[in-house]
Parts: structure tokens; sequence; C-alpha cells
């Protein structure tokens, strides 16, 4: 994403941010309550349109004008507050709004098969899963939804807070999932407020604070307090600092 801005009125949400993501990457987005994070995420997912900047896709630039052109490039995004519909059971929320036919009637047994599969593959066992997911822990609920992003072949996964309302058990199985993601080289956006769970996890970290980007770092040559400086003074570390991503 290059020098992307969004305002909403008078509020300039993003200003000018550049970022980039590579395959089997995890990039930290983190910032204060309002620094942009989400706004900026729901650009490339298709929710909101940039007021400007550019978009590539392996080099080239692409419009992402809605969700469904997200997701026609591999962009699938697990919300802040998860959106799944509760009522629902496991394979009905993975294939919401995408759901299998067979002629003109839903194919369960097929969705159901599917989502069996999906779920092995992240090594998530649910009792039964036809019951509606009101019934799930929270980690399971997230493993519905990553299922759901894993099955449309995400090759870029957006999650927004993915552990803030569960437990630690549950937040470490969410940790694990998005190692094995890793390892399936989809390239991953997470947005926390848990400096520990981006420390564990990503790569690279994206500092934001009111709109901007304060810049970028290499995990590994930055400490716990080089990010948590950049994100409340706006002020860079010595070393660790990744030029932001070359222009077109
Ligand atoms: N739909 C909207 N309409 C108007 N203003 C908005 C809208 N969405 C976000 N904003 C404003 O844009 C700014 C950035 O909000 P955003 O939700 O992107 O922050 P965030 O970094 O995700 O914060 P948090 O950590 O609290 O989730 C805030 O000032 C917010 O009030
Ligand atoms: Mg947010």
């Amino acid at each position: 994403m290059h020098n992307i801005y969004k305002a909403f009125g008078g509020v300039h949400a993003v200003e000018d941010v550049s970022i980039d993501l590579y395959p089997g990457e995890v990039v930290g987005l983190v910032g204060h309550n309002g620094a942009g994070k989400t706004t900026l995420i729901k650009i490339l997912s298709g929710v909101f349109q940039a007021d400007s900047g550019r978009i590539y896709i392996d080099g080239r630039e692409v419009m992402i004008r809605n969700p469904g052109d997200a997701r026609g490039y591999g962009i699938e995004t697990i919300y802040q507050n998860l959106a799944l519909a509760d009522n629902l059971d496991a394979p009905a929320n993975i294939f919401l709004g995408r759901e299998l036919m067979r002629g003109f009637a839903l194919n369960e047994d097929a969705m159901e098969a599917e989502s069996r599969k999906v779920l092995d593959r992240l090594r998530i066992t649910l009792t039964s899963l036809r019951d509606s997911v009101l019934t799930l822990s929270g980690g399971q609920r997230q493993a519905v939804a990553i299922g759901r992003a894993l099955y449309f072949n995400a090759r870029i996964l957006i999650m927004d807070e993915p552990t803030a309302a569960l437990g630690p058990a549950e937040a470490r199985q969410v940790g694990q999932l998005i190692k094995q993601l890793k390892g399936e080289r989809v390239g991953i956006f997470l947005i926390s407020h848990d400096i520990h769970d981006v420390f564990e996890y990503a790569d690279r970290i994206s500092v934001l604070k009111t709109g901007r980007l304060v810049g970028t770092v290499r995990k590994t040559e930055v400490t716990q307090d080089d990010v948590l400086t950049m994100i409340i003074a706006g002020a860079l570390p010595q070393h660790g600092v990744v030029p932001p991503p070359v222009s077109h």
C-alpha cells in the first residue's frame, strides 16, 4: 500500500501511509486507539476506498473497490469484533455468502465435509460441526473464522485484534494458527494492542500514530521498549528501521 490517505470529514484517519507485506511474513500493525490501523486495513479489504494512494499486488497496481474485489485477490479479513453468525453452525459460517449449492439447494454435506477438511488442516477438532458457533470457545471461533479465510485460499490474511477477547490458552491456539499459516506462505497483517503477541508472531512491525506511519522495524533488531517509544513518542530507534516500500 503506497501513500494511502483517508479522511472522515475533518478527521485524517490515515495520512500518507506506505506499508508492504511478503508471502509467509507477519507484519504487526500497532498504535494507540484511533491511530488508523483498522481504517488502513479496511482500505485493503475493500470496506473503505482510499481518498488517494495506490495498492500493488505482485508488483501490479490493483483497484479494490469493494470486499468482493479484495477476496478476488486472495485478501481475507478477520475483523476486530469477530463477524460470525452466532445462530449458524461452523460450516454455514465458513461458507456464509459463498454457499456450496446442489442445483437450487444448499449442499450441506459438501459444506460439512469441506469444513472438516479445512479445520483438520488447522488441527482444530469440534465435537459437532452441526452445533451453532455460539457454543464454541473463543479459540474455536477464531479457528472457524480462519478456516473460512483459508478455504477461499487467502494469500493475505488481515487479523484485527484476533486474541483481544480470548483467554491465554485460546490466544496461544490462535498463535499456533498464525505460525501454521506462515508456513503455508500466507502473508498476515496482525493488528494487536498486545506488544508481547506482536513480538512473538510478527517479523516486522509498523507503527501508526494519529494516522501517520512512524516507521517499520525488524523485530529481531529492536526491543519492546523501542516499539513502545515509537507508539508513544513517535520516535524511531537507532537500528532496525526498514525503508518504506519503493514507489512504482
Ligand atoms: N467510519 C468512520 N467514520 C468516521 N470516523 C471514523 C470512522 N472509522 C474510523 N474513524 C476515525 O478514524 C480514526 C482512526 O480510527 P481507526 O478505527 O482506524 O483506529 P484504530 O487504530 O483501529 O483504533 P483501535 O485501536 O481503537 O481499534 C479515529 O479518529 C476514528 O474516530
Ligand atoms: Mg481498530
